[in-house]
């Protein structure tokens, strides 16, 4: 082949590493964002992309857009590797009409999806887009379908991670919000069904981009964003710790660790968590922190529902996915959002085979109206569902309360626990002392000449019965009650232990999960 064919190819890879041309990528850098190629660099493993597709244009005559045409058509798509196992990504190009959605562009996304559920391995998408290119119209919304479409067939089959690094509106918000995890870069990404401009015309709301559909919005009302950060770097950097604790596909297991069992110590630090006042607060992240490797807690919706605690870290080096209740907000009660939160987490480490650690200090469901008429009963039934279904091996600590509906869902043996430890300041019962006692012996305390007295005497009997871990071993609900301090010996053994655990549920075509 003659120099010249060389030289040829390499000009055209050169043009299509431009995208929209030099002009465009420094407004982007202007306004404080990467382009599609510098995202990829940082995300992925130096040298590791290989891109596809780079030659696709767009088919369009309409408006003119015969005469403009750019390489790649507003995606870079391929595989790459994050520490050194596969990945399939594309990186939409906002230099190309605003990163939209054209025929073309879709297709070239739909391509690697479909090969990485072939091959078995997750899908990045990053995403910074117009939305549907609106020259192409019903051609545009028909590839938002396919990509739609391919979002549900993969989901469960490999993991699906959605970083929103611009404009994401319209239909197009559903296919990251289908996807497993999104991120979300503060003041540079927004997220919406309907922008600020229809928002006005419609509810006659003033509100402005990043109050209607920003990060911060996302990551703290709606729950729609699992990650926030700062910048893109900061995001893609945790892009790819995520990543660490994930299978590549459902019938993997995630990467393990070293971890030098010998060097494990008792960690006394345990032991002084637990105020001596069960009507105390105290934080469960520390507890959380303390049983994790390296006390490296990666917590998933950190500001959103900060009544349950969800997160990724490894014990004794295994990729372990963490639910724990947080005593320190709302007394660590079960709501509608905690619960939704919980149980799509559960159902992720469920399908990826992510062993479940859950740390319980509940009180019950929140009571009142506001509650009730939104739905406690099917959001609730949401958490409940996803841990009976739930196959992997699944570790429960009760640190402290464990009290009513809330003791059964919190992964109780009843629906399956495999390993059930309590703390010696467990308490499991239907209801808290006070309560309880008030109910049960109303009419005893009402006539006692010492009501006061009375009301003290029948609290005490009560606490000695159930305020303790006990009455719930002695049945075998509770497999052992153990000291704070060895807490996470027994959980790397019984993690070892369940590594072969087989557990199926009934064959079905799928289960009806209360949405
Ligand atoms: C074609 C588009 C485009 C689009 C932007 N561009 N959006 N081209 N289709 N959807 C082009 C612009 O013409 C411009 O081209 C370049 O991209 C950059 O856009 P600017 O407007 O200059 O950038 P900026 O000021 O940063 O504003 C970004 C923006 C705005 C907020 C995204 O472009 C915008 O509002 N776009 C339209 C968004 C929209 O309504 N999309 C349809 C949503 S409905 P030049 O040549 O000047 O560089 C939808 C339905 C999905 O998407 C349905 C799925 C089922």
């Amino acid at each position: 082949m003659t120099d010249q064919r060389f030289e040829e190819l390499l000009k055209i890879k050169e043009t299509a590493k431009l995208g929209g041309g030099a002009k465009r990528i420094q407004l982007q850098h202007e306004k404080g964002k990467l382009t599609a190629r510098e995202r990829i660099e940082l995300l992925a493993d130096e040298g590791s992309f290989e891109e596809v597709d780079m030659f696709v244009k767009h088919r369009s005559k309409d408006f003119g857009l015969d005469k403009e045409q750019y390489l790649g058509d507003g995606v870079v798509t391929g595989f790459a590797k994050i520490d050194g196992r596969s990945v399939a990504l594309f990186s939409q190009d906002f230099t190309v009409f605003g990163g939209s959605l054209s025929e073309t562009h879709a297709e070239k996304i739909v391509k690697i999806m479909n090969m990485a559920m072939k091959i078995g391995i997750p899908v990045i998408g990053l995403n910074d887009s117009g939305g549907a290119r609106i020259q192409e119209g019903v051609v545009s919304l028909g590839g938002y379908a396919d990509i739609f479409l391919l979002n549900t067939l993969a989901s469960g089959v490999i993991p699906q991670i959605s970083v929103v690094m611009g404009p994401c509106a319209g239909g197009a918000v559903y296919s990251p919000a289908i996807t497993d995890f999104i991120f979300m870069v503060r003041n540079s990404s927004y997220m919406f069904v309907t922008g600020p401009n229809v928002v006005k015309t419609v509810t006659h709301e003033d509100v402005s981009f990043e109050d209607l559909g920003g990060a911060e919005t996302h990551a703290t009302k709606s729950g729609v964003a699992h990650f926030i950060y700062d910048n893109e770097i900061e995001t893609l950097n945790n892009v790819r710790r995520l990543f660490n604790y994930f299978p590549l596909n459902f019938m993997d297991h995630a990467v393990e660790k070293e971890f030098d069992l010998e060097s494990l110590k008792p960690d006394v630090r345990l032991d002084q968590i637990i105020p001596d006042n069960p009507n105390k607060p105290y934080n469960m992240k520390m507890v959380v922190n303390l049983l994790v490797d390296d006390e490296d807690f990666m917590e998933i919706h950190s500001e959103y529902a900060e009544n349950i605690i969800t997160g990724f870290g490894r014990i004794g080096g295994m990729s372990v996915g963490i639910i724990a209740n947080q005593p320190q907000v709302l007394a660590g009660v079960l709501d509608i959002n905690a619960s939704v939160k919980g149980a799509r987490f559960v159902r992720f480490c469920d399908a990826f085979n992510i062993p479940l650690l859950v740390l319980v200090d509940v009180p019950g469901f929140l009571p009142g109206t506001e509650q009730e008429w939104n739905g406690i009963i099917r959001h609730g039934s949401k958490l409940l569902y996803a841990f009976c279904e739930a196959t992997v091996p699944k570790v429960t600590v009760i640190t402290r309360k464990a009290y009513g509906g809330a003791y059964d869902v919190m992964n109780s043996k009843h629906i399956r626990g495999d390993f059930n430890f309590a703390w010696p300041s467990a308490e499991i019962a239907v209801m808290g002392p006070k309560g309880a006692v008030e109910i049960i012996f109303k009419k005893e305390i009402s006539k006692a000449i010492n009501p006061v007295e009375e009301l003290s005497n029948k609290l005490s009997e009560y606490i000695a019965k159930f305020a303790n871990p006990y009455t719930a071993a002695e049945r075998g609900f509770i497999d052992d009650v153990i000291v704070p301090n060895e807490t996470k010996i027994k959980l790397i053994s019984a993690f070892n232990l369940l590594r072969n655990k087989v557990d199926k549920n009934p064959k079905k075509k799928h289960g009806n999960i209360p949405l």
